[in-house]
């Protein structure tokens, strides 16, 4: 069976919405648009048109950036919408369950309380570098259970879900749900992604972002990818013209050639950031123990996470900190060299306290 038969069956039977026709050279009297471009308009499209029901340009770039083909994947508004979307495709409310990891992304539950969806958590420990033991993982499946959320790297511990872990769980669960990698900070992990299961695993979809090694949060852009069926069920439910014509056109220029080599660029030195700043911090008594992060960002565990937080905020830099288990940890993002210099002056004030 194909993961296709696991959505809501209206979802299955929803027809795509159907937008004017839009063709090159020809006069526009079928979409109610206005007839003129307004003098605030500097967009190599004009604003007065509705942009493309779906970008195509777009998704043809991103698909070849990702490696993947364009039938296998979905522009959405970050993957923000992603979650969403795959939520409302595959959970009934009150019937069908999604099992995600813990402390994970909150945007999962966030969703799956929007859709009325059960949310079913594997609870990974701290004293095992929060991983995931496949087999304990599956325990918490159930014959309800659509979709599977795989952080990886994990936000906000930081480590990766091994390579071995992702094909035990794809092979083990095969088609009573979707397992979902979300890869939004791959880039900083320096490991393949896996789309290259894509063509093996007919089970497996994966979210990518242009938000986090791109620079481009702002844009909200970010794709699904995964098997072409599910891919057409993604686009029916996504709202006609979701992304629009400055967002679509700024992000043709992130993918230019200039713009992805200074990302690389700047992926680089936050990667050697990332360390700098995690070797220095170890050095402070207060800190107990930092995780090992394969993102722009890591746990941290402290004496006093109050003091540390409110001794950041009075330093006007904003740290992370999330309560609950977590009540004793910070997330730290990884800035530029000075700024990450200021949150050691933060840890430098608070150890001479
Ligand atoms: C793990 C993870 N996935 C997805 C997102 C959402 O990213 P965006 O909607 O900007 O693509 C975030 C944002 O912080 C995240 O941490």
């Amino acid at each position: 069976m194909s993961i296709d038969k696991l959505a809501r069956p209206e979802i299955q039977a929803l027809k795509p919405y159907e937008a004017a026709v839009q063709v090159d050279d020809t006069i526009r009297l079928n979409a109610n648009e206005a007839p003129w471009t307004s003098s605030g308009d500097h967009f190599r499209r004009p604003l007065n048109r509705y942009p493309e029901i779906r970008p195509t340009q777009l998704r043809i770039a991103l698909a070849a950036r990702y490696g993947c083909a364009e039938a296998n994947l979905s522009v959405t508004r970050g993957t923000s919408e992603a979650i969403d979307l795959l939520i409302r495709v595959f959970c009934r409310a009150g019937l069908d369950n999604l099992l995600i990891s813990s402390p994970t992304f909150s945007m999962y539950k966030h969703y799956a309380d929007v859709q009325g969806a059960e949310v079913r958590e594997y609870v990974t420990s701290r004293d095992n570098d929060f991983s995931i033991d496949v087999d304990a993982l599956l325990e918490c499946c159930n014959d309800s259970t659509r979709l599977i959320f795989i952080c990886s790297p994990n936000n906000p511990t930081g480590n990766l879900f091994p390579r071995e872990s992702l094909l035990d769980l794809l092979e083990k669960r095969g088609s009573r749900s979707a397992v979902v990698v979300d890869e939004a900070y791959i880039e900083f992990a320096g490991r393949a992604s896996a789309i290259e299961l894509l063509e093996r695993y007919e089970n497996l979809i994966i979210l990518r972002t242009l938000s986090k090694a791109l620079a481009f949060a702002g844009a909200r852009c970010g794709s699904v990818i995964g098997p072409a069926s599910v891919i057409d069920m993604v686009n029916a439910v996504q709202a006609p013209y979701a992304l629009a014509t400055p967002v679509v056109e700024c992000v043709e220029n992130a993918m230019r050639t200039e713009s992805l080599s200074e990302a690389e660029r700047w992926l680089e030195q936050v990667v050697s950031e990332r360390e700098r700043l995690t070797l220095a911090l170890r050095e402070f008594p207060f800190v107990q123990q930092i995780w090992p992060s394969a993102a722009n960002f890591f746990l941290m565990q402290v004496d006093d996470a109050s003091s540390l937080m409110a001794q950041s905020g009075a330093d006007k830099v904003l740290l992370r900190y999330f309560g609950g288990d977590l009540s004793d940890c910070v997330r730290v993002t990884v800035g530029t060299h000075a700024e990450n210099d200021r949150l050691l002056q933060t840890f430098t004030k608070l150890a001479g306290d």
